[in-house]
C-alpha cells in the first residue's frame, strides 16, 4: 500500500536552516513515502497525510483533506496557534535532546556571563585595565527559571549542578528534588522576590503574553549580590513588553537584559535595544532545530502513528502549548 505523503511548509530560515535542507533530510529519512516541499513541488493534496511545518501561511494547511497530523519544526507553537483555520488534527512539537541541549547551553552561558561580570571584563580588556571585580560563589546567586517544561527543567538542573541557588515557576505545581518550585499567579511574586537572574523559557500563549512587564521587573529581588536584577528571555518576544523593559533598564529597576527573541524579528535596525549598554541581543538562535536530528524525530513519530501508537509531545490546543 502507498504510504501517506509528507508535505513540507517551511517559511524563511537561514542558509543553515533552509527549506531545501529540510527536504533533503526528509527524503533521506522517509525513503518509502512522497515528500513535497510546497509550493515548489507538485503533490496531490489528497495524498498528503502528514505536514511538517514552520510558520506556514495561515490557511495553507486546510488544503489537505486527509491530513492525520501536523509536525511543528520547533518547540514553540504560537505561530501555528494564531491560525484560526488550523485543521483539527494532532499537533506534535519538538521535544528532543538535541534542541534541549542547545537551549541549556544558551541559558547557562548567559547566566555565567552575568554572574562572572564578563561584559565588564571585556570592557576592561579594551581599555587595558587590570581591575578584577569582586567575584562571589554561584551559590550566592538566586536564579529563577520561568517555565519548567522540557527546556526550563533541563536548564534549571544544569544551573543547579553548577552551584546556583535555583528555583522554578510553572503553571502546575512540581516537586523537583533539590529545587524550590512555585506555581501559578498566586506564587509568582514570591518566586520573583527571591530571584536575582530571571531566565524565561515560557511558551507564548494568551496567559503568558506580556508577562515580562514593569510589575514583574519591579518584583525581582533587590538585595542580591549582583548590581541589580537581570532578565534573560529566550522564550518568545511576545512575552516581554519592550517599552517596559527599556524603562526598567533606564531607571535601574533592571541591571541588565539578555534577549534572544523580539516582538518583531529580525529586530528592526532602529530598535534602541541594539545599542542599549545594558542589553545583549542574540538573533533568535538560542536553540536552533537541527534538520539532521529533527527529521529523524519526525520520521519516528510518523512510524509510531502508523503502528497505532500514540504520538508524543502533542500540543494541548486549549492551553496553547
Ligand atoms: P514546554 O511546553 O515543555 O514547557 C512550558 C513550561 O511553561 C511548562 O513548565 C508550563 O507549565 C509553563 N507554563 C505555560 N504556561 C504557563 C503559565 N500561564 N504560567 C506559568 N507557567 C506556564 O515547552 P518547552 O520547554 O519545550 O519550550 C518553551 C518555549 O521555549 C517554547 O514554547 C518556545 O517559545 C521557546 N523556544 C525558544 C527557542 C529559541 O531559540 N529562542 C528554541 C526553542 C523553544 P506546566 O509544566 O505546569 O504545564
Ligand atoms: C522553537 C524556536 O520554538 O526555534 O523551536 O524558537
Amino acid at each position: 500500500m502507498t504510504k501517506g505523503a509528507l508535505a513540507l511548509l517551511i517559511t524563511g530560515g537561514t542558509e543553515n536552516w533552509s527549506p531545501a535542507r529540510w527536504r533533503e533530510r526528509f527524503l533521506a529519512v522517509c525513503p518509502e513515502r512522497a515528500v513535497a516541499l510546497l509550493p515548489h513541488d507538485k503533490i496531490d493534496p489528497a495524498a498528503v497525510h502528514y505536514a511538517a511545518v514552520w510558520k506556514p501561511l495561515p490557511g495553507s494547511l486546510k488544503a489537505f483533506p486527509n491530513l492525520a497530523a501536523i509536525f511543528n519544526l520547533g518547540a514553540g507553537v504560537d505561530a501555528l496557534m494564531a491560525d484560526p483555520t488550523l485543521p483539527d488534527v494532532p499537533i506534535v512539537r519538538v521535544a528532543d535532546a538535541d534542541l534541549t541541549g542547545r537551549m541549556t547551553e544558551y541559558a547557562v552561558m548567559h547566566v555565567l556571563i552575568h554572574h562572572r561580570h564578563q561584559r565588564y571584563i571585556d570592557a576592561c580588556q579594551r581599555d587595558r585595565l587590570w581591575a578584577p571585580p569582586l567575584q562571589r560563589a554561584a551559590s550566592a546567586v538566586r536564579v529563577g527559571v520561568m517555565g519548567l517544561g522540557v527546556l526550563g527543567r533541563d536548564a534549571a538542573d544544569v544551573l543547579r549542578r553548577l552551584g546556583f541557588n535555583v528555583a522554578g515557576w510553572s503553571r502546575t505545581q512540581k516537586a523537583i528534588p533539590g529545587m524550590k518550585t512555585f506555581a501559578g499567579e498566586a506564587e509568582l511574586s514570591t518566586f520573583l522576590g527571591r530571584t536575582d537572574i530571571l531566565v524565561c523559557l515560557l511558551p507564548l500563549t494568551p496567559a503568558t503574553r506580556g508577562i515580562l512587564n514593569r510589575r514583574t521587573f519591579s518584583l525581582l529581588a533587590r538585595d542580591g549580590v549582583l548590581d541589580g536584577p537581570v532578565v534573560i528571555n529566550a522564550g518568545r518576544g511576545g512575552l516581554q513588553v519592550e517599552s517596559d523593559l527599556l524603562a526598567a533598564l533606564d531607571d535601574d529597576t533592571l541591571a541588565a537584559a539578555t534577549l534572544d527573541v523580539f516582538a518583531t524579528e529580525p529586530l528592526p535596525t532602529d530598535s534602541p535595544l541594539w545599542s542599549h549598554p545594558k542589553v545583549t541581543v542574540s538573533p533568535h538562535n538560542a536553540a536552533d532545530t537541527d534538520p539532521d536530528a529533527i527529521s529523524v524525530y519526525v520520521a519516528e513519530q510518523i512510524a509510531r502513528h502508523e503502528r497505532g501508537e500514540p504520538l508524543q509531545n502533542a500540543v494541548d490546543r486549549g492551553l496553547g502549548y
